[in-house]
């Protein structure tokens, strides 16, 4: 739409909204701020009364697509003032065909894919009659003890703004109000994902210079991106719980960023402020959370009960009522709400067709990430050849289960969708191989050992075992944190005894966090880390096994070796004694009585590596891809320029690929100490075998900036190192220096 015509029709939405604003009574903008939890399937008596008394602005959690048009019904033609209601879902990675958990698609450095995904899963739940959806998640998470690192796309805010912006347009298209579109909500803001020891809802102490350079960035870039909402988190930033942080809902919001949609608080979350010890009661807590910024309650009623009277107490304005029920309008006139007629959809019904399942299918695919793939008779083990293949064992709790490979808040995934790995297996082996499943273990829970006869067995007769293994859905996900994040129940003395037997294995790890796996990570021939992969766990993982595409999947977070090590992340800080391999010293080679000098004063623990199991950004392929040292077009580039990056890839194997080329920069001294490295751009490319391509990086000075020594946000001259890599570890940088 051009400008101008944006203008009018900003402008006739405006007096729209201002009308409908003033038909209301106190009581009904009062209505319009409470969002309530819907009956599952029906409409309860007590919810339709409050609905037609105007109590009602929103209802959660209702997906049945003719109950969903009785609630609009009530609202629209039996209350005084009409207004149609928000329908709310977590629809997270997909609705009933389930893509990888965020933390999986995130794998996939693709925002095409990330876009795909949230358009497909808005298609199903719009079909439903769902108008509002909460996600993406946007919360950095560099802490895997923490259940809901599942829900976000890792551990950079680089990759989370890029892909979460992705989510934002493919949840909303251009026109939120199309067909098949619902608003998207960016959560949790914000800082959610540092509470403390990974433990959920637990205090986050960030430092500000963190929270301005890591936890805020993707949240600005969905608004930038257009995100309807954003909903803010339960937990206590410094003090002050996100519910009632008036310095970022308006401060860095409203004013900063311009935001003009609509702020929800999280499930019961201004109720909680008295419990955090912020308010006295609940009264307090919605005159707080009011104040702060908070538009629409999801659950609690604080302002139900203690809006009028606050409002006749003056201790809130009328003005302040109508900027709340305002953003709450807006988001609905927005949505198209007032014009459509509320009978039930057509029963067009979209949900798990075959497009979406074979979207699911590729995104999975992208998602997958190996890790190892060592040589087995002189080749590589991966990819197999199915036509070599005589018998193929398969073994693990995870390996057939139709519901845990779907992952965490899936509340509308349908299992009955699901293809496991030993569905597709069955399916892509010739007739002349013999597929022989074992369970291995009940759960990934369990320490049962009673079938690891039979595993053993199975993979004793066997050219390959492909072990599946990892947590259940419900080990990952809200208030599901573990502290030790190494494979639960007897999982690794299974691996081991499979090991023990001489067959290559494939391990596949499906989990919904980083997983320590430094005991059982080089004991196999292969592993491949799927996350957990979704509806089409099984095809995605059988076409990377059997090399029908090559693996393109990259850690979007770092694996680390043990639990002790967490946190650890690679835009980490130099310090003023960084480890090396000279001062690095095993507790294993310290001599009895050693003197405390002894031991290399520099930062390393004496009982693991600091290295990472797994770096950030890594994954393999079918292939070598060589990476020529970058260079940089000129050396000396103006504060208000660009530098210009290149580096020469080439895929120097048989197989063709998709690598992901990452951009990596250090601001070697700073007005304050600086991260040894951090993302600053990423680009898939695809080689045929033997093919060189020059990759190109433009990136701004201004995409350098950070929170300098005075707290503000600006890039600063000097030293700098760039790296064009596969990954984070990587050595071989090029140098520039940036002048006024
Ligand atoms: C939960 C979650 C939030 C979710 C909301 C509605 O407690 O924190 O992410 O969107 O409640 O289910």
């Amino acid at each position: 739409m051009a400008h101008d015509e944006q203008t009018v029709a900003d402008t006739a939405a405006e007096s729209r909204l201002d009308h409908l604003l003033r038909s209301l009574t106190v009581r009904e903008k009062i209505g319009q701020l409470q969002q309530v939890q819907g009956g599952g399937g029906h409409v309860p008596q007590e919810l339709a009364h409050a609905i037609r008394d105007g109590r009602v602005g929103s209802v959660i959690n209702e997906v049945d697509a003719a109950t969903v048009a009785q609630l609009q019904a009530i609202a629209v033609h039996e209350s005084r003032a009409g207004i149609p209601l928000l329908i709310g879902r977590d629809v997270i990675h997909g609705f009933a065909t389930v893509f990888p958990i965020p933390l999986g698609m995130a794998s996939s450095w693709n925002p095409t894919a990330v876009e795909r995904a949230s358009q497909i899963a808005a298609r199903e739940a719009a079909s439903r009659g769902v108008n509002w959806t909460f996600a993406p998640m946007l919360d950095i998470g560099r802490d895997p003890r923490w259940g809901r690192v599942a829900e976000g796309f890792g551990e950079d805010p680089w990759l989370t703004s890029v892909l979460g912006a992705a989510a934002v347009r493919g949840f909303q298209g251009n026109d939120v109000s199309a067909p098949g579109r619902v608003a998207a909500c960016a959560k949790h803001f914000v800082g959610y994902g540092a509470s403390e020891s990974g433990r959920d809802y637990n205090t986050t102490n960030i430092a500000p210079r963190e929270l301005q350079d890591v936890h805020l960035p993707p949240f600005e870039a969905a608004v930038r991106a257009g995100v309807a909402s954003v909903m803010t988190s339960f937990s206590d930033i410094d003090g002050i719980p996100a519910t009632a942080n008036r310095e970022l809902l308006q401060g860095v919001l409203r004013e900063s960023w311009h935001f003009d949609g609509m702020v929800v608080s999280d499930w019961d979350s201004i109720r909680q402020l008295s419990v955090h010890g912020l308010t006295s009661d609940d009264r307090e807590s919605a005159l707080q959370a009011a104040q702060a910024g908070v538009d629409m309650e999801m659950a609690s009623t604080t302002y139900a009960v203690h809006l009028e009277s606050l409002l006749e107490a003056g201790a809130i304005s009328m003005d302040q009522l109508d900027a709340m029920v305002s953003n709450v309008l807006r988001l609905k006139l927005r949505l198209g709400l007032f014009d459509r007629a509320w009978e039930a959809p057509a029963s067009t019904d979209v949900v798990g067709c075959a497009e979406h399942l074979e979207a699911a299918r590729e995104i999975a695919r992208e998602s997958i990430v190996l890790l190892t793939n060592t040589q087995h008779r002189g080749d590589y083990l991966l990819p197999l050849s199915p036509s070599a293949l005589r018998r193929v064992a398969l073994i693990g709790p995870l390996a057939d289960d139709a519901y845990e490979q779907m992952g965490t808040w899936v509340f509308d995934g349908d299992p009955s969708l699901s293809r496991t790995v030993r569905q597709a297996l069955a399916a892509a082996l010739p007739a002349t191989a013999t597929l022989e499943y074992v369970r291995g273990l009940p759960t990934t829970r369990s320490l049962d050992s009673a079938e690891f006869a039979a595993a053993v067995a199975c993979a004793r007769d066997a050219d390959v075992a492909i072990v599946v293994v990892g947590e259940e859905a419900i080990l990952s996900g809200e208030a599901h944190c573990r502290a030790d994040v190494t494979l639960p129940g007897a999982q690794e003395a299974l691996i081991e005894a499979v090991v023990a037997t001489g067959t290559p294995v494939v391990l596949v790890v499906m989990a919904g966090r980083p997983l320590a796996l430094e005991r059982v990570a080089h004991t196999v021939q292969a592993l491949f880390y799927a996350w957990h992969p979704g509806s089409m766990a099984g095809p995605a993982l059988v076409d990377l096994l059997f090399g029908v595409v090559s693996p393109s999947g990259r850690l979007p977070v770092t694996l680390p070796r043990t639990s002790g090590q967490i946190p650890i992340y690679y835009a980490h800080k130099h310090t003023g004694k960084p480890a090396s391999p000279e001062t690095i010293v095993s507790m294993h080679d310290i001599h009895p009585r050693a003197p405390q000098l002894s031991v290399g004063n520099t930062s390393f623990h004496l009982d693991v590596h600091p290295s990472p199991l797994f770096p950030f950004g890594y994954g393999l392929t079918y292939t070598w891809v060589h990476y020529d040292a970058p260079t940089v077009q000129r050396a000396e580039v103006p504060m208000h320029g660009s530098v210009e990056l290149n580096a020469t890839v080439s895929n120097r194997g048989a197989h063709p690929v998709t690598e992901v080329v990452q951009l990596y920069v250090r601001d070697v001294v700073g007005s304050v100490t600086r991260p040894v490295k951090e993302l600053k751009g990423f680009q898939r490319v695809t080689l045929a075998p033997g093919e060189r391509r020059t990759v190109h990086f433009t990136l701004p000075v201004q995409d350098l900036a950070f929170t300098n020594r005075d707290m503000q946000r600006r890039a600063e001259t000097g030293r700098f190192h760039a790296w064009i890599a596969p990954h984070a570890a990587t050595n071989e940088h090029v140098e520039f220096t940036v002048h006024q």
